[in-house]
């Protein structure tokens, strides 16, 4: 067996190293996948998967309750072999149609498990029909087991980390006049954006995820930003306006720390929390800071994040205006579209608007401004 020798980090490469071990021995497995099972929200969603050709199945979330043939195997803890895909034709379900849909005959299904609390499922799915035969789900039994502790152990680590941006974000928001549930939505914005561009931009679920886990950390360096600015109720001079974009710069530097001390430095992922941190007021056209970059050059997750944060920062009080309506703020993000912000990622959140708007009711302010005028403000600082 080839050795995996991968960060726990990085899933997919050594998903894919397994799937080419395993076909060595089992010709016929076309696809493993996993989808992981947040037992708060009762969701399923995909994870990672390694594909021999196109992906029957990704950026797909259900409610574990919605597919109960899964919830049975989960209580049960036991494995589903179906030799015939076929007799799920015409299902309701999307997931079976979209299988079959690509040509998929036989899969074998496996509940894993954290501590005895589900974790999630692996699939491993076949062209041929009847591929699960009672000696390959032998073999297939260890290869299972192996998958889901590389899983496990990746999960433990972003636990790790999520950990730390959580205390980040609090102690952030100690100071910030920016309330928790900004970052409840805008993170969800975020998310909403990902997922829509997904089809056209090549993101991987992991990539969705990420940015959502650290998204909400686009403003930690501002608590490196003095009361005397940040708490400031009136508009910013240019002195007190150049000292607070250094938050960015700072932020970065919180973030390399937080990095280096978990020792996650070369983790693949850590770049796009820096990015989304370093470059979340870079504008389209060059006129963003700190470094003025243009276009693509700025990467996407920070040209995400800038519309899901400013798109938010507008429709929610702040001192020194009321919430707009998610219609002007969409007109004042559509007129800026193509100069400050990306087109494509104005688009996606336009696309999304019923969903955005089921976020924003989800996650109100707790009440901590009072409402105030909108005149001479300047929203993304
Ligand atoms: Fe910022
Ligand atoms: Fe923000």
């Amino acid at each position: 067996m080839t050795p995996i020798s991968c960060s726990p980090w990085d899933v997919k490469p050594q998903l894919e190293a397994l799937h080419r071990n395993l076909l060595r021995e089992i010709a016929g497995i076309d696809r493993i996948a996993a989808a992981l099972y947040d037992p708060k929200t009762d969701a399923l969603k995909t994870f990672v998967h390694s594909t021999d050709g196109e992906s029957p199945l990704a950026h797909y979330d259900a409610l574990l309750e919605d597919v109960p043939s899964l919830g049975e195997l989960a209580r049960e803890r036991r494995p589903r072999v179906i030799d015939d895909l076929s007799v799920f034709a015409g299902s309701v379900h999307e997931h079976s149609r979209r299988l079959l849909e690509l040509g998929y005959r036989s899969s074998y299904t496996v509940p894993f498990y954290d501590n005895g609390i589900l974790a999630g499922f692996l699939f491993f799915d076949s062209r041929s029909p009847a591929l699960f035969t009672t000696s390959v789900v032998e073999k297939l039994r260890v290869y299972g087991q192996l998958i889901a502790l590389i899983l496990l152990h990746g999960l433990t680590s972003l636990r790790t980390l999520g950990a730390a941006v959580r205390v980040a974000s609090r102690v952030t928001h100690e100071r910030d006049p920016e309330t928790g549930a900004h970052l409840d939505r805008m993170s969800r914005y975020a998310r909403l954006i990902a997922r829509r561009l997904s089809g056209s931009g090549g993101f991987t679920d992991e990539f969705v995820e990420y940015l959502f886990l650290f998204s909400p950390l686009h403003d930690i360096g501002k608590v490196a930003i003095p009361d005397r600015i940040l708490l400031k109720k009136g508009r910013l001079d240019d002195e007190e306006f150049e000292l607070m974009k250094t938050h960015v710069l700072k932020g970065t530097g919180i973030v390399d720390d937080i990095l280096g001390e978990l020792g996650l430095e070369s983790f693949p992922n850590a770049l796009v929390l820096r990015n989304v941190v370093l470059r979340h007021h870079e504008a389209i056209d060059g006129s963003g800071y700190p470094d003025g970059l243009l276009g693509n050059e700025i990467p996407i997750e920070a040209r995400i994040v800038a519309v899901a944060d400013v798109f938010d920062a507008l429709t929610s009080v702040r001192p020194y205006k009321e919430a707009w309506s998610p219609g002007d703020a969409f007109g004042y993000l559509h007129d800026r579209a193509g100069a400050q912000f990306d087109r494509e990622c104005v688009r996606a959140l336009e696309a999304e608007a019923v969903a955005a708007e089921g976020i924003r009711l989800r996650f109100p302010d707790e009440g901590r401004w009072g409402r105030q005028s909108r005149e001479g403000y300047t929203p993304d600082l």
